[in-house]
């Protein structure tokens, strides 16, 4: 299974008096893939929001490479290895792609490996190569998708988080976005979880899921046997 890279020990978060997730626990494991599934509003961007800090923790404990980071400032977690690839978040749609790249990248600061990270970037995701002097808010659905993803892989983060790669493609796209998170996965080693709601595409990438359903983690377990799990047949708004 490799080691436990990410820890999340009985988490309570809340949006004012509202509570929101309630006692999640759940543990990922180095270069594995691990699933997130639910139905819409169940709470699945908050927690990745609270596993990069942006919503607070009330109660319980995030533990990261073996260190508490609950309290720890966003971009110290950043810093620690986490990233976050999601459609809107982190790409300024009036900066070019190049920008958007660059600015992804701002915790490096040896100008020769960026410039190598770059060109690593642009073999993996050849769909940006040809975009570089295109602003962001320009891109298609799927080119943007690729640019929140590259965004974030630039930085070779220990621990990717993705939330709904897929959400609004075309299935040819989909079948992309899918290709290259079992890629990062396969050849570069790297440690993926995945939110998604095309559910049959999750499960067929990854080793291990969550389900999650208002708030709370329902079911878990490989995600062979996820398959035929009623709570993803049936969910519960
Ligand atoms: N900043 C906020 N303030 C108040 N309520 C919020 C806030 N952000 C999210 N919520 C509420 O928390 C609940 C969970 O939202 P969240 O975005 O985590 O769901 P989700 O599982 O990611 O759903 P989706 O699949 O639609 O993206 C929703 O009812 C949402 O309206
Ligand atoms: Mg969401």
């Amino acid at each position: 299974m490799g080691e436990v890279i990410l820890e999340i020990k009985n988490l309570f978060t809340s949006y004012g008096r509202i509570p929101m997730l309630m006692d999640i626990s759940l543990t990922v494991h180095q270069q594995n893939i691990c699933c997130l599934l639910g139905p819409n509003g169940a709470g699945k961007t908050t927690l990745i929001n609270a596993i990069i800090g942006t919503v607070n923790a009330d109660k319980g404990q995030i533990i990261f490479k073996g260190e508490d980071i609950t309290n720890l400032p966003t971009h110290d977690r950043i810093a620690k290895g986490i990233q976050v690839a999601s459609a809107g978040v982190g790409t300024f749609p009036k900066m070019t792609v190049e920008t958007n790249l660059r600015l992804g990248a701002y915790n490096i600061n040896d100008e020769k490996l960026l410039a190598q990270r770059l060109e690593e970037i642009y073999e993996s995701f050849p769909i940006l190569k040809g975009r570089l002097e295109q602003k962001a808010g320009t891109l298609s659905g799927g080119e943007r998708t690729m640019l929140s993803i590259a965004r974030a892989v630039i930085n070779k983060p220990d621990l990717l988080i993705m939330d709904e790669p897929s959400l609004g493609l075309a299935p040819i796209v989909v079948d992309e976005v899918f290709h290259i998170v079992k890629r990062l996965n396969q050849e570069n080693g790297m440690t993926i979880m995945l939110v998604e709601q095309n559910i049959a595409k999750a499960l067929s990438v990854s080793k291990f899921g969550y389900i999650i359903q208002k708030g709370q983690i329902i079911y878990s377990g490989p995600s062979e046997q996820l398959v035929d799990c009623d709570a993803l047949k049936n969910p519960v708004m």
